[in-house]
């Protein structure tokens, strides 16, 4: 059998965990949990499999929106987690780094961020980019603000920025998305990655994200498989769809 191309950088919407925690009539924190534990698992397995970034959507910036029990209850959870991810990526050798607005977040959570990042910083095997307060147009604002300091500062010549240099100035320097899934059946992307994902194929699994197991990723990299990637050229493929 010929062997499947595995995306280098997949983005991952995390989504459906309140749904899936209704239909069991759990609470929204139960949801969150059961969506916690699947992301640790699957995660992991996604990079073994050979895929080499993951950019996951976990709070947007406009979460903050939700009551504040809510709010409370996963940023609690992302504090007590990443403490405990400290270990795990360091004997995993995966490096983390994060996407977002530090404003907003609370000390706790800056502090455990900065200290996984700085922690995992030297990891080879694969890269997971929590996206946390995160916002495209805020990302692709606090860019263009940086990239005016610089060319005032006389940093960088205005008349030398193109897409390479301004990727630069966004939260990480990363590849582009190759393959993004948003679990739960919605068909939008919720203001996350917009630059990164200009050529992304898109993947929307009606599956809540609790249930998104590693079955449910292999089935994403078959549709992933039958896709024929363009980039605006004519190099048709026969994918037999
Ligand atoms: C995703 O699940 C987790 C976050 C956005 C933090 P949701 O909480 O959005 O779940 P639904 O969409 O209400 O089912
Ligand atoms: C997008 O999910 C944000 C995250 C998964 C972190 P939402 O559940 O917040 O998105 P909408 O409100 O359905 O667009
Ligand atoms: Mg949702």
């Amino acid at each position: 059998m010929e062997s499947l191309n595995i995306p280098n950088h997949v983005g991952v919407i995390v989504d459906g965990n309140g749904r899936w925690a209704r239909e069991r009539g759990l609470s929204r924190s139960e949801g969150h949990k059961a969506g916690a534990d699947n992301m640790e698992k699957l995660f992991t397995y996604m990079i073994n499999k050979g895929v080499k970034v993951i950019s996951a959507y976990v709070f947007s910036t406009e979460n903050f929106k939700r009551s504040e029990e809510e709010v409370n209850y996963l940023m609690n959870m992302i504090v007590h987690r990443f403490k405990w991810f400290l270990k795990k990526y360091s004997k995993e050798n995966i490096k983390i780094v994060f996407s977002g607005r530090r404003d907003n977040l609370r000390a706790d959570v800056i502090k455990v961020i900065d200290d996984l990042a700085e922690r995992t910083k030297n990891n080879t095997k694969g890269i997971i980019n929590f996206c946390l307060n995160y916002g495209s147009h805020a990302e692709i604002i606090d860019a263009t603000k940086k990239i005016y300091e610089d060319a005032n500062k006389g940093i960088i010549d205005i008349n030398n920025l193109n897409e390479d240099l301004y990727s630069k100035y966004l939260y990480q320097d990363l590849p582009p998305i190759d393959l993004l899934i948003r679990t739960s059946g919605e068909n939008r992307i919720s203001n996350f990655m917009l630059w990164q994902n200009s050529y992304a194929e898109f993947y929307f699994p009606r599956t809540y994200f609790p249930d998104f197991d590693e079955s449910a990723f292999d089935q994403a990299i078959i549709e992933y498989n039958k896709r024929d990637r363009r980039f605006g050229g004519i190099n048709y493929e026969n994918k037999g769809n």
